[in-house]
């Protein structure tokens, strides 16, 4: 294992990781690297609702950025329109394994296209001052080709490298397997951070063995300790939990509308409130508060009554 602190990083989540749980991630965590939910190159060219998206606060930083696309040309304007505006690092998704972004050749696909891949990572990399990292998956089918791949990523300027343990054709079935990272660790100079299916924190050091850094995902969603040491999650109670939800909640108000902030919101409250009895029940009646003011009260109802 290096002898330097591992790299922590919150995975790029659509629809979780946007900047109001990225705010509260960072509250808890000042050191992990944040991503941005993967966006559209394209969507950005066109679209202001998705560059408002990419919006950040200083306090994120460090905050990378996730494109994905198939158009070298539009990366690299995208990679000039960003570059000087404080992020981190600008990182290309090369593992979405959803149909609509596989059938336009773009995330798990360049798995396929080594050489569009080589010619996306080129694009920015000219371009770019700052870094510039691939997040992928083993392979399409199989792990056969990682190396190779990788090898071919690197040279084309990718400064670093994170692997989701899962094929394309996995999907999100089966258990991530790590050891093809490990191996591919051996092979490259560059930083090589291992995902898939992570805990916690103490689970993620015994998973890093030779990587230099780990990223959490789902277990993240409602969870923003996970990062913390297990002695330290377990003394977060229900009433801090119940804080920090609402926290969130009123961070999604600042850029969502009350009656879509609801809604949206309702995805991340199984994540928070669990884990004890009638913490179903309490979801439910959270689920179901008709606006926010009820959505409040009844959770700190909630918050005094399980004290
Ligand atoms: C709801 C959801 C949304 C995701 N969105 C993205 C994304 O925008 N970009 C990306 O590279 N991966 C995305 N992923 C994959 C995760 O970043 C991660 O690679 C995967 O979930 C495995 O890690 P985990 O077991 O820690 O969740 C998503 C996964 C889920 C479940």
């Amino acid at each position: 294992m290096s002898s330097h602190q591992p790299i922590a990083c919150l995975a790029p989540l659509d629809g979780f990781t946007d900047m109001a749980y990225r705010r509260i991630v960072r509250k808890l965590n000042p050191g992990v690297i944040l991503f941005s939910e993967f966006t559209s190159v394209n969507g950005i060219k066109h679209s202001e609702i998705v560059r408002n998206r990419l919006k950040f606060k200083e306090e994120e930083l460090p905050y990378v950025i996730q494109l994905f696309g198939n158009d070298p040309e539009l990366f690299a304007q995208t990679v000039e329109q960003f570059q000087d505006s404080g992020i981190t690092g600008i990182d290309i998704n090369m593992g979405c394994p959803s149909k609509n972004v596989v059938r336009s050749n773009s995330g798990g696909s360049l798995m396929k296209d080594q050489e569009l891949a080589c010619r996306i990572v080129e694009a920015c990399c000219k371009k770019s001052t700052i870094p510039v990292s691939v997040k992928t998956r083993l392979g399409w089918s199989d792990d056969s080709d990682l190396i190779p791949f990788i090898k071919a990523l690197v040279n084309a300027g990718a400064q670093s490298i994170s692997i989701h343990g899962r094929t394309y054709k996995q999907k999100y079935k089966g258990e991530a397997n790590w050891e093809p990272i490990y191996r591919l660790k051996d092979e490259i100079a560059v930083p090589v951070i291992g995902n898939g299916d992570l805990k916690g924190l103490e689970h993620s050091m015994e998973m890093l063995k030779n990587l230099d850094g780990f990223m959490i995902g789902r277990a993240a969603i409602g969870n923003p300790w996970v990062f913390w040491p297990d002695a330290e999650r377990e003394k977060v109670t229900l009433n801090d939990k119940i804080e920090v939800m609402i926290q969130h909640y009123l961070l999604l108000r600042e850029f969502k509308q009350e009656k879509h902030a609801l809604v949206e919101f309702r995805k991340h409250i199984s994540g928070y409130i669990v884990g004890f009895p009638g913490a179903k029940a309490c979801r439910t009646m959270l689920m179901h508060s008709e606006n926010e003011k009820e959505f409040i009260a009844n959770a700190q109802t909630l918050a005094q009554y399980t004290e």
